[in-house]
């Protein structure tokens, strides 16, 4: 089996490209015939970017997990559909084979109306890296209910706050997960989110480190019992059908404001949009093993763990653990280990395992890679260069991945071996992407060798349909910066032959560690602290998180330095989490500020960049005498 929609020759990239911006409708709608449908659109697209309204294959009806699972049980049924590398390596894995799998959805498909879960019904998924973690998701997709995945490392108000947004009923977790040595409740953190919670009325706890939790009763029910119960049963499959424009899923990611936003992606443009980029820009081959080392909790997982790998009918591996565990050579023996053909992995990890050194290479074979993709962050040459030499072995093209939780799948990329790679470069738009580069007013800036904030000003079957809940927020955040474009928040340059390199945030957004963490957010969970009068948190460059974040801290005075430090560090792990603690805290007597009040975050940010001699006019602050001070006790 190939895919027809495959793109193997430059000229064929080429060719797809102009017909995907010449006739937008006719291409995708060419695409879109490769997918399983119930009954096919009867327009491809209706749009515009003032409302927005984006709709994507109207009329079409669908379940997308006919086209991840069913269709390839009856193709393929015992080809590998995932793999699983748990945390500890002795531990024995596990693979489901697409008949597998399906069974598997189907099964839980069932627990989850047993337990009262209708088409629309939002589901919170607060689980580690395992297979039940798939499941879910499929089985939540299968029943029409939308799922709401947080990200294991997130806190217990954090989840709190997603539940309330996008009002879920139940909620499923684990008892808990090793990451390393190191036991983490997952469990605990569920009942802290669901202290005087009216919302949630069914907990299912997957059994999975057999640990010692509570219970609570008539709440939480496990998993291993609810599907004990179905044993000796025939089960009838409660598989809906879908509306190509239903809600898939919910996932929230940080902007520029304190409160994160329900992205929302529907069912039919993202399956094709997904499956169509996973296939090109990987060049996916039948039989090919691809791992993705991301966490599902985020959207690579959504997308190039399940949904895009197995619509493809791919074998995707998916790795609970961490890369330094039992040491720095994890990742190179899972490649050796299943001979995986396809890596895709972040920067930081890159960096991360870099400073080892090549030696935790030593030994392992990694003839088997073909392809080496990136994501997440902008790669720095040094890295590039370290994963093309060392781990592809100058022999496999990098893919240098540009897009966004709201974009649903990847925008800009080289496709591997097809079009050419170039370090630092996400390079060219993929077939049906239209990016543009504008200045800070607006004007488009046209021809190459241009830099300026990038938007793309025309849909593309993936992207985002709204903010949950809040139709505006999605209008205001994306839409209404630069009328009539689709606003990334990215800056980029395009190159003398149009290539695009994206340079970073141009908000006020920091990636750290490849997770992206609104300053502001920060910011609110550094205030609740009482003693905190106010507080700026702005990124500056790491070594191997790429960005880190660098808090001003502003005391009333009634707290030491040392109690500050400790409290505010609490208060970022209780109400963020633990990944978006600032690495550098400085207290400071003042911020400075612009005659209107606003925070100066430049100045902020050069400092915290060491670029103090550099920190343009500061004659027209309010308080030109704080950034004396601040300079003269920065944090190193
Ligand atoms: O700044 C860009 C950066 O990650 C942001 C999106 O983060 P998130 O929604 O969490 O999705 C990450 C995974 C898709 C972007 O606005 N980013 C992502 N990929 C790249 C990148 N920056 C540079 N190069 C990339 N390949």
């Amino acid at each position: 089996m190939n895919y027809p929609y495959q793109l193997t020759t430059q000229a064929a990239y080429e060719e797809a490209y102009r017909k995907s911006v010449e006739n937008p409708e006719e291409f995708w709608a060419g695409v879109a015939e490769n997918f399983v449908w119930r009954k096919k659109w009867d327009k491809v697209l209706e749009w515009n970017f003032t409302e927005p309204s984006i709709k994507w294959f109207i009329g079409g009806k669908l379940n997308i997990t006919e086209s991840c699972l069913d269709q390839w049980a009856k193709k393929q049924p015992d080809t590998p559909a995932l793999i699983w590398e748990p945390n500890n390596p002795d531990d024995p894995g596990r693979t489901l084979t697409y008949k597998e799998l399906l069974e598997k959805v189907i099964e839980f498909a069932v627990v989850l109306k047993n337990n009262g879960v209708k088409k629309g019904d939002r589901v919170c998924i607060y689980m580690p890296m395992i297979p039940e973690l798939a499941i879910a998701m499929l089985a939540c997709a299968r029943i029409g209910a939308i799922h709401n995945i947080v990200f294991g490392g997130f806190s217990a108000k954090s989840i709190r706050d997603r539940i309330e947004d996008s009002k879920c009923s139940v909620v499923l977790t684990t008892d808990g997960v090793y990451r390393g040595t190191k036991p983490i409740d997952l469990k605990s953190a569920v009942d802290n989110a669901l202290i005087d919670d009216t919302l949630i009325r069914r907990v299912i706890v997957y059994k999975h480190i057999d640990s010692d939790i509570t219970m609570k009763e008539g709440r939480d029910v496990w998993w291993q019992d609810e599907v004990a119960k179905l044993q000796g049963q025939t089960l009838t499959d409660p598989i809906e059908e879908m509306d190509a424009e239903d809600m898939l899923f919910i996932l929230y990611t940080s902007g520029s404001t304190g409160k994160p936003k329900g992205v929302v992606h529907t069912t039919g443009g993202y399956m094709v949009y997904i499956t169509y980029t996973f296939v090109n820009v990987f060049q996916y081959k039948p039989g090919d093993v691809y791992f993705c080392t991301a966490d599902i909790g985020w959207v690579t997982g959504h997308s190039y763990i399940v949904y895009g790998p197995l619509a493809a009918g791919a074998t995707s591996l998916m790795f609970e653990g961490i890369p330094t565990y039992p040491d720095a050579g994890r990742f190179w023996d899972i490649v050796d280990k299943y001979k995986v053909n396809i890596l895709y992995t972040a920067p930081t990890a890159i960096r991360s395992l870099m400073a080892f050194g090549t030696e935790p290479l030593k030994g392992k074979d990694l003839g088997s890679l073909k392809v080496i993709g990136s994501v997440g962050e902008p790669i720095n040459l040094e890295a590039w260069q370290w994963y093309y030499d060392n781990v592809g072995k100058k022999n496999c093209p990098v893919v240098d991945t540009w897009w966004q939780t709201e974009n649903g799948g990847i925008l800009i990329s080289t496709l591997a071996g097809v079009t050419p790679s170039i370090p630092t470069y996400a390079t060219k738009p993929l077939p049906g992407v239209q990016p543009v580069l504008v200045d800070g007013n607006g004007k488009v800036l046209e021809g190459n060798n241009v830099a300026g904030n990038l938007c793309i000003k025309f849909p593309w079957p993936g992207m985002l349909r709204t903010t949950y809940g809040d139709h505006e927020r999605c209008r205001v955040n994306y839409f209404a910066t630069y009328p009539g474009y689709y606003f990334s928040g990215d800056g980029a340059l395009r190159d003398e032959n149009g290539n695009y390199r994206i340079t970073g945030r141009v908000d006020d957004v920091i990636n750290v560690s490849g997770h992206r963490i609104g300053t502001a957010e920060v910011e609110s969970a550094i205030n609740v602290q009482d003693s905190v009068v106010e507080s700026a948190v702005v990124g500056y460059p790491h070594d191997i998180k790429g960005q880190a974040l660098y808090a001003y801290v502003i005391l009333d005075g009634n707290i030491s330095e040392e109690d500050a430090l400790q409290k505010i560090n609490a208060a970022v792990n209780k109400e963020i989490g633990h990944f978006a603690r600032p690495d550098k805290i400085q207290f400071v007597k003042g911020l400075p500020k612009t005659r209107s009040g606003k925070i100066m975050r430049r100045i902020l940010r050069k400092i915290a960049e060491g670029e103090m001699n550099n920190l343009g006019d500061t004659t027209t602050l309010l308080n030109p005498e704080v950034v004396e001070e601040i300079k003269n006790h920065r944090v190193n």
